[in-house]
C-alpha cells in the first residue's frame, strides 16, 4: 500500500525542494509514497480566488476563510483519509504520532498562512498538529517536518534497524555513536565498542541511552516503566548528577558522567 499525501497550501513552491532530496526524494521516486502539493487558491472565492478576510470583531491581519478549506477537503477526501491542520495550538508532534500517520493510506496536510484560520475550519479536520512551541509564518515548514518524519517510517524507505534504535523509538534518546578515527583531538572511543563483545556493546548502549535521557530529557523517563537493571543505571546516574551539582566532580562535560569514556589522556 502506497501512502498518499496531499498538501494544501497557498505557497506550493515552498514544498518542492525538500521533497526532491535525500530519503523523502528517494522514497517518492521509488513509489513508496506519493506527495501531491495542491494550491488552496484552486478553491478560492470569486474572480480573485480569495481565501482570506478580515477578522470579525477587528484586529490585525487576515483570517483564512472556511469555504475554500471545506471545498478543498470535500474534493480530496475519500474513505480512509485523515485531514490534519498544521497549527501551533495543535497536539505536539511526537515519534509515536509519526508512526501512526505512516500507517495510514491518505493524509491531507492543511497549511494555513495569515494570522490564523476561521475557528470553524477546526471542525473540518481530523486532528491538529504543532511541531513545537514557536510560531512559523505558515504551516508549510511544519508540514514538511511531518512529511519527513512520516516518510522515513514507511516500510522500505530506510533500513528497518535504523528506526528501531534511533532517538524516541523506545521512549529514550539514542546512545552515542562513534566512527573512525579512533582518537580525534585527544578524544578516544569507549573501549567496549572495539571489544568485539556484542552483548557488552548492547548493554553499554542501552545504559548510555538511559543516562543521556536522564540528563537531557528526564520527562521521557517519567512515563517509562524501568526494569530493575534500568533502575540501577538510572539511580547511579542520578547520584552522579547530584555529585556534580554539589561540586565534588572533576572536570566532566555537562552531558556525561565520570569514568565511562576510554582512557585516552588528553595531550
Ligand atoms: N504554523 C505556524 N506555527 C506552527 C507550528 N509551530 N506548528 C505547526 N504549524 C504551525
Amino acid at each position: 500500500m502506497t501512502l498518499e499525501i496531499d498538501v494544501l497550501t497557498l505557497f506550493p513552491g515552498m514544498l518542492a525542494g525538500p521533497l526532491d532530496e535525500s530519503i523523502p526524494g528517494r522514497a517518492i521516486a521509488r513509489g513508496l509514497v506519493t506527495v501531491r502539493v495542491r494550491d488552496l487558491r484552486e478553491w478560492g472565492i470569486g474572480r480573485h480566488r480569495s481565501v482570506d478576510d478580515a477578522p470579525y470583531g477587528g484586529g490585525a491581519g487576515m483570517v483564512l476563510r472556511p469555504e475554500p478549506v471545506g471545498d478543498a477537503l470535500d474534493a480530496l477526501r475519500r474513505p480512509g483519509s485523515t485531514a490534519v491542520l498544521m497549527d501551533p495550538a495543535g497536539e505536539p508532534l511526537r515519534q509515536s504520532i509519526a508512526r501512526e500517520l505512516a500507517g495510514l493510506e491518505h493524509l491531507i496536510l492543511l497549511c494555513p498562512r495569515y494570522e490564523g484560520v476561521d475557528e470553524r475550519v477546526r471542525s473540518l479536520v481530523d486532528r491538529e498538529l504543532s511541531i513545537g512551541d514557536y510560531v512559523l509564518s505558515g504551516g508549510e515548514l511544519a508540514a514538511l517536518v511531518v512529511i519527513d518524519a512520516v516518510i522515513r517510517l514507511v516500510p522500505g524507505a530506510i533500513e528497518e534497524a535504523s528506526t528501531v534504535e534511533e532517538s524516541f523509538s523506545q521512549g529514550l534518546l539514542e546512545y552515542p555513536q562513534y566512527t573512525r578515527p579512533a582518537v580525534y583531538r585527544g578524544m578516544g572511543v569507549p573501549d567496549v565498542l572495539t571489544s568485539g563483545d556484542h552483548g557488552a556493546v548492547a548493554r553499554w548502549r542501552h545504559a548510555e541511552a538511559l543516562r543521556r535521557t536522564l540528563r537531557r530529557r528526564p520527562d521521557l523517563l517519567e512515563v517509562r516503566q524501568l526494569t530493575p537493571d534500568e533502575r540501577r543505571v538510572v539511580d547511579a546516574e542520578r547520584a552522579a548528577i547530584d555529585g556534580e551539582r554539589s561540586g565534588d566532580h572533576v572536570g566532566r562535560s555537562a552531558d556525561e558522567g565520570a569514568g565511562r569514556r576510554s582512557g585516552v589522556d588528553p595531550a
